[in-house]
């Protein structure tokens, strides 16, 4: 297990723009601020969804899209460094008019009708992701 220990710098609470990409918008806002570590969440709606599987066999994501309008029940993730520049990682839980849940790694592709951020910025040491060979992932190194 790899344990690492922050303090909290400071906490962002925001409202996303209607019609904006979800991840997207939130990348931008956290080189913007320049925030490399990070806890984030997010509750709103969204009218269609991106989001990916990963098969741990075939070592790739297969994207999920959702074309209908559903809630963002969760989307819980974290800021780390890939590749030199903050990388938001998210997942994310929508739910249709029937209370159905549906879930995945969230991708760009997902359309903001609304959505509420909390971002928890952190101060310690560097969080790097590295490719691992075992998952096939970048993981924190
Ligand atoms: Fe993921």
């Amino acid at each position: 297990m790899l344990v690492r220990e922050y303090g909290i710098k400071k906490i962002y609470m925001g409202r996303m723009d209607h019609g904006s990409d979800l991840l997207k918008s939130l990348e931008e806002f956290v080189i913007e601020k320049g925030i490399k570590t990070g806890i984030i969440q997010l509750v709103g709606a969204a009218t269609k969804v991106g989001m990916a599987y990963y098969d741990e066999e075939d070592k790739v994501y297969y994207p999920i899209s959702l074309n209908k309008p559903v809630e963002i029940a969760k989307s819980i993730g974290n800021i780390s460094i890939k590749d030199g520049k903050p990388m938001v990682h998210l997942h994310i839980t929508v739910s249709d008019e029937e209370g159905n849940a549906f879930a995945g790694h969230l991708t760009e592709g997902t359309t903001v009708f609304a959505g509420e951020f909390s971002i928890i910025e952190l101060e310690g040491p560097e969080l790097v992701r590295e490719y691992d060979d075992i998952t096939g992932l970048t993981l924190w190194k």
